[in-house]
């Protein structure tokens, strides 16, 4: 499954916002059409809007109508503005729109047309990236998956939010076809149901069990002992392990941790913020009010009512098991395990 492709310059989203009942696909052909995609959450999940906003680059870039170098740096910086605006907590947003700038501007003194190409072989190579490294975290997480376990996953970090397989979804996916015949208990995560619709669905595609709660269920589930690990993925993680998620992940840990049960976080390392030491300073967007008081478009809460729709929190290391990365799962403390996994990086390169 695969949420976003990229073909003749345009970008084609499978519009996440329609599913599980429609399945439709919006075309982006400008860069403003893609900035909006990411803000509308027709394209969503940390990865997938980090690849999302690569490709968004490339086509500004490719509209950008000078010879002049001045000129075209300076018409990329306003794309890749446009697009550092839509959605402020996801690290990979940034992470991969300054890997595209960079990449570019290290190529400054070649020809406009040559920039070009560059960046768009270089918003191919994140996507690529992505693939493998998912393929890698799922095959580490693995490791720690026992046979006939129930896994509690928060919100969806599937294949939809990222590239393909997902992060904590693909782990669930390498043991489901590793033959530990697994199950997944899905949180619906009010209030924009990406586990009712996205995560339920998609496992759903996979043929892997799966059983939608809602959110408020989940500690009785762990306390019957129904569950034997959580596994989540994160939108931004600071340098000592605190962890941004979707918005119910902190109250997840904290039953896990009540109840005995691992907590895992999956996630890649461009989502491991190296600028940032704790969870405090990590920005939380805060999403329209319609989206609580409303349901798929229906009113369900009184006209005038007050709202406050934060769409991520953060989970402090504490609560936090393990990270499930590319480079292995890293333990407490993180900023020990952050540093050797990268020390070791390094060393290869
Ligand atoms: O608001 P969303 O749907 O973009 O939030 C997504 C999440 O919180 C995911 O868990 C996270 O981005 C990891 S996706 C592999």
């Amino acid at each position: 499954m695969r949420p976003l492709e990229f073909t003749g310059g345009i970008l084609s989203l499978i519009d996440q916002t329609k599913l599980p009942l429609k399945k439709k696909i919006v075309k982006c052909r400008t860069y403003e059409e893609t900035a909006k995609a990411i803000k509308d959450m027709i394209v969503r999940g940390a990865p997938a809007i980090g690849v999302t906003a690569a490709y968004g680059i490339a086509i500004g870039a490719a509209a950008i109508k000078t010879i002049s170098n001045e000129e075209f740096f300076k018409k990329l910086e306003l794309i890749c503005q446009t697009l550092r605006n839509t959605r402020p907590t996801a690290v990979n947003l940034f992470w991969a729109i300054d890997r595209v700038y960079q990449k570019a501007f290290r190529n400054k003194e070649l020809s406009v047309k040559d920039i070009k190409q560059i960046i768009t072989d270089e918003a191919y190579l994140i996507e690529k990236e992505d693939i493998e490294t998912n393929k890698k975290i799922g095959i580490a997480g693995n490791e720690i998956i026992q046979a006939n376990w129930t896994i509690l996953t928060h919100c969806n970090a599937g294949a939809l939010a990222t590239t393909e397989y997902g992060t904590a979804l693909s782990v669930i996916r390498f043991a489901h076809w590793a033959g530990k015949n697994i199950q997944v208990f899905a949180d619906e995560t009010r209030p924009y149901l990406q586990g009712a619709r996205l995560t339920a669905w998609e496992l759903q595609q996979d043929h892997i069990p799966v059983t939608l709660i809602c959110d408020n269920m989940a500690g009785c589930f762990m306390k019957q002992g129904l569950i034997h690990c959580v596994i989540v993925g994160a939108d931004r993680i600071a340098l000592n392990g605190d962890t941004a998620n979707k918005i119910g992940t902190y109250s997840v840990a904290v039953l896990a941790k009540e109840n005995n049960i691992p907590f895992y976080v999956a996630a890649p390392f461009s989502t491991i913020d190296l600028k940032t030491e704790t969870g405090e300073q990590i920005p939380i967007e805060e999403r329209k009010p319609e989206e609580v008081t409303h349901i798929q478009g229906i009113r369900i809460a009184p006209e005038g009512i007050k709202v406050r729709n934060p769409a991520f929190d953060v989970t402090p290391a504490c609560y936090i098991t393990g990270i499930i990365t590319e480079r292995g799962i890293l333990y407490p403390p993180y900023q020990e395990s952050l540093f050797h996994a990268e020390a070791q990086r390094m060393q290869r390169l």
